[in-house]
């Protein structure tokens, strides 16, 4: 393949270098390798590569069409061929460039409606003459997984009183959970469904209902209803007033959706101003994302460090180590926001990818925890995994020492990765590290609202980028839809296409 064969030669010169004393030469290397865009730094020095290796990738960027992409990505051009569709989740920020202007009338109109709702819900007697205290999102995937991380990061800035919940799962146990402690007369439940045909979603909003109706009747619980979705006639049908119906655009894709009304629930339970600081913060980035020349772009850098290891080196995964209670759930998000975009096998013309390209292989989890965990596989286990450390300076500098101590453990961490360490004594190669073992550094000034929205826009762009790369469509997601067939088909007693081990699991599960 072009790409890689482009990077191959790179890739070998440095295999067999020192990485250790790479890192240490500094210079012109130094400042190739790391990029500011707001509230966001990203430092890449620990990473296998040097300035032409750099330089090389930026071509492949280049060769890409990177300056078109950007553009036509925030001007709302189809940049999702296989389902015709823009991108839209730049334009939920600012659609200041969108093309179609009636698209960004619509897009400021939804924000104003979910703004005005979010804020009457502040109201004593909003539901009925009682007050919301418990807010229940049903959703899955993007309608769950962003409105989960952003409240779970965002409990600094919640509003007092009331508590969001979220149910995703079909085992009744996470509806139960979500509901235990509530009054329904003061609970609103939140049906976030981009299709609203997603089954998981349907099913516990039909439960969350009856929970409704049995203790309020139908008018009762109907008025504790509302919907966002890119189906707004599907949620009428399903039993929501229209009046608490908030749609978006079929363009906002499932993933990056909680910047639209998809994140109605976040709006009401953080406060119209908080959410529109998340926005304002992402907006940040889009600016430099769009504007920013090639080689001082941190998005379109992230993109390229995460080729040169997938698609340069061969590795299969990378591991997000979020050093930040509230950033726990950063992994989980990413999981979604890349393997969903690009774990594609074809590229835009059909044409078959090659091995080691398209997305990672993303887990991880939250520091210092991991060290006790996982940490050990990725410091003397034979593969090498990168790592990124999400870091946030105003927590280590907080003046709590074990905040410090946190910040401490990242960075020792990412010196452990790089030098190794040489066992002596008895058991002296059971007591070696290896080293020479890439990471990042992705450091928040602070983890507030606009600070959080630039990561997680800084992420989008990264994933944009990499579909360029490699030349795949990261908005489509065809994978996921014969799972779905295949549980309709069991759960109509249609047993046809079943091989016998899956019958016996079916008898087993009474289906
Ligand atoms: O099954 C995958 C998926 O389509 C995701 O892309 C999406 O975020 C999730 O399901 C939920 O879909 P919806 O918002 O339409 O219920």
């Amino acid at each position: 393949m072009k790409l890689q064969s482009g990077l191959a030669l790179h890739v070998r010169r440095l295999a067999g270098e020192d990485l250790a004393s790479l890192v240490r030469e500094g210079g012109a290397r130094d400042a190739a390798l790391q990029w500011r865009a707001g509230p966001v730094a990203l430092d890449a020095r620990h990473q296998r590569l040097d300035t032409d290796a750099m330089a090389a990738l930026l071509a492949a960027a280049q060769e890409a069409g990177f300056d078109a992409a950007r553009k036509a990505l925030f001007a709302g051009d189809i940049v999702n061929p296989t389902e015709g569709r823009p991108a839209l989740h730049a334009a939920l920020r600012d659609p200041s460039e969108l093309a179609d202007r009636g698209m960004a009338a619509r897009i400021l109109e939804a924000r104003t409606r979910t703004a005005a709702f979010a804020q009457a819900c502040a109201a004593p007697d909003a539901l009925d003459g009682h007050p919301v205290r418990r807010i229940v999102n049903i959703g899955i995937g993007g309608s769950d997984l962003g409105p989960r991380l952003v409240y779970d990061a965002m409990k600094a800035f919640r509003r007092e009183g009331v508590e969001l919940r979220f149910v995703s799962n079909l085992d009744p146990a996470d509806l139960e959970d979500a509901l235990e402690g509530a009054m329904p007369e003061t609970t609103l439940i939140c049906l976030t469904s981009k299709s609203f045909t997603t089954s998981e979603t349907l099913m516990n909003g039909r439960a969350a209902k009856a929970w409704l109706v049995e203790k309020l009747g139908e008018a009762g619980a109907n008025a504790r209803l509302a919907a966002a979705t890119a189906a707004p006639d599907k949620a009428e049908a399903f039993g929501v007033d229209p009046a608490r119906i908030f749609p978006f655009e079929e363009g906002v894709g499932g993933r990056y959706s909680f910047w639209s009304a998809a994140g109605l629930c976040l709006e009401i339970a953080l406060g119209p101003e908080v959410f529109a600081k998340i926005l304002k913060g992402a907006r940040g980035i889009d600016t430099h994302f769009l504007t920013a020349p090639a080689e001082e772009n941190l998005p379109l850098a992230k993109a390229l460090i995460d080729v040169w290891n997938r698609a340069g080196r061969g590795l299969l995964a990378r591991c997000v180590a979020a050093y930040s209670s509230r950033l726990a759930l950063l992994p989980a998000y990413l999981q979604q926001l890349e393997m969903e975009s690009l774990g594609k096998p074809v590229r835009l013309d059909g044409s078959p990818l090659p091995a080691h390209s398209g997305g990672q292989l993303v887990w991880g989890g939250k520091g210092s925890d991991i060290q006790h965990s996982f940490f050990q596989w990725l410091h003397q286990g034979v593969d090498e995994v990168p790592v990124d450390f999400i870091a946030v300076k105003a927590l280590y500098t907080s003046g709590d020492e074990r905040a410090k101590a946190l910040g401490a453990n990242l960075v020792a961490q990412t010196a452990a990765l790089l030098d190794g360490h040489d066992g002596t004594g008895e058991m002296a190669s059971h007591k070696t590290l290896p080293g020479g073992r890439a990471s990042s550094v992705i450091t928040l000034d602070a983890l507030d609202p606009e600070g959080l929205g630039a990561l997680i826009a800084v992420h989008e762009h990264k994933v944009f980028c990499e579909g360029l790369v490699y030349g795949l469509n990261p908005f489509d997601q065809w994978g996921v839809e014969l799972g779905k067939v295949l549980a309709t088909d069991l759960l109509n007693g249609n047993h046809s296409r079943f091989d016998g081990a899956s019958l016996d699991l079916a008898r087993t599960f009474k289906l």
